[in-house]
């Protein structure tokens, strides 16, 4: 007997909501909302009730919902290939990963689907890269308060206790730096350190980026000892800051040895990648890694689209993050419950003297979508596509918010 759809009762999502609880593993906390479409910048509901979409997927539906020249792509590449394996060549890998070691200033690319895997396999190479040099140079030097993915080897370099506490023992050998504390880090590189993973800007740790002075002495500990430098650009790269990557907004700019990225890159469909220059992509021997997803014709021809547009919509992410900071940082002044405005392009933290956990609620009935990181942290990631005039939307709402809330 089919039970692919739910059966037809009075409250479709009441009976969504019920059938997942019974059956679908309780690992995430959702929120309540059914979403059934989606249009540019907004989401609608089973009711038709339309949200102002200020979170985009966490960061992953960079273009909004149904852009015209992703579905064109999407419908065309759908009826000619979608997968085919790594086993074979198809049209699409190589102009994309020539594209990303152009936007990236790195050499070679592996397509994997997620960031968590992509940070997997940058981990794989800080590891083969230190045996390469001696068997005890294996040591990583990871930053408090980062969020690098769920799996064993993502988790190690997970600076946060709440993430990581059931599933200890971890991988050993990882060293935890406060954020922007150069003294501490300098304390932490050694001959056995083989490399370093960072967000540039950290998501998941509430918008909090790091110093051009604190990166720039990352870079140089790097080459002292002979170790790789990764930056984990999964929610903070691919045109979210307003340049193609984080690390790109420094002047000079301190360009890493490996590169993960994910989130927008295919609009929706899974892909991840990570970006090499020459030295960390020699240390995956033939054989070494591999994905059977990654890369599949679909995700890289729709990645294709999606880069073309972002060469297009770079300056409107720089101009409309631009109004959307200041907006916020006009809202701080009449509201004190804002401690402080944080982040670069369209990816913005406003941080609270008070948890905004009801507020995200109360946002959602009000049609607009955010999140809270770190319990006291408002995240926005809106798409690139987002207008002026949907931020002033979204401040006028989260203003109504902001004026019930005690400091
Ligand atoms: C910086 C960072 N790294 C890694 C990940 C994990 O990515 P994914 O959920 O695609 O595996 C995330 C997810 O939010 C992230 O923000």
């Amino acid at each position: 007997m089919s039970s692919a759809l739910p059966p037809a009762v009075e409250n479709p999502a009441q009976s969504i909501i019920d059938l997942e609880r019974q059956y679908v593993l309780q690992n995430y906390t959702r929120y309540p909302l059914v979403v059934s479409r989606g249009k540019g910048s907004y989401l609608y509901d089973t009711e038709g009730r339309r949200y102002l979409d200020f979170l985009t997927g966490i960061g992953v539906n960079a273009l909004g919902h149904a852009h015209p020249r992703i579905l064109r792509v999407i419908r065309e590449q759908a009826g000619l290939l979608i997968h085919s394996s790594n086993l074979y060549y198809h049209a699409y890998q190589g102009p994309l990963a020539k594209r990303l070691a152009e936007m990236s200033g790195l050499e070679r690319v592996f397509f994997a689907n997620t960031g968590t895997e992509g940070i997997e396999g940058a981990i794989k190479m800080i590891h083969a890269h230190g045996r390469g040099v001696s068997p005890e140079k294996y040591e990583i030097v990871a930053l408090e308060n980062s969020f690098h993915g769920r799996t064993i080897g993502s988790l190690s370099i997970t600076g946060q206790e709440k993430y990581r506490q059931d599933f200890e023992p971890l991988m050993p050998g990882v060293k935890f730096v406060p954020p922007n504390d150069t003294a501490a880090l300098e304390a932490s590189f050694g001959e056995n350190t083989a490399g370093m993973v960072l967000e540039m800007i950290q998501g998941e740790g509430g918008i909090q980026p790091m110093t051009h002075e604190f990166a720039a002495r990352a870079r140089a500990l790097a080459d002292q000892y002979n170790a790789l430098l990764v930056a984990d650009e999964t929610q903070c790269g691919v045109g979210r800051p307003g340049t193609y990557f984080a690390y790109q907004r420094s002047s000079p700019v301190i360009l890493p040895d490996v590169v993960v990225a994910a989130k927008p890159i295919a609009c929706g469909l899974p892909l991840g990648f990570i970006a090499a220059n020459a030295k960390a992509a020699a240390a995956i021997k033939p054989g070494g890694h591999g994905t059977t997803f990654g890369g599949g014709a679909l995700a890289c021809r729709v990645a294709l689209e999606f880069l073309d547009i972002l060469d297009e919509l770079l300056p409107a992410i720089q101009r409309v993050g631009g109004y959307f900071h200041v907006t916020l940082n006009e809202l701080a002044r009449k509201h004190h419950v804002i401690k402080e405005v944080r982040g670069f392009g369209l990816m913005l933290g406003v941080e609270l003297s008070v948890s905004g956990k009801q507020l995200v609620l109360d946002a959602i009935g009000e049609g607009l979508l955010l999140n809270c990181t770190h319990d006291t942290v408002l995240r926005f990631l809106p798409p690139y596509i987002v207008t002026e005039r949907e931020v002033d939307q979204a401040v006028k709402i989260l203003a109504k918010l902001l004026g019930k809330l005690k400091p």
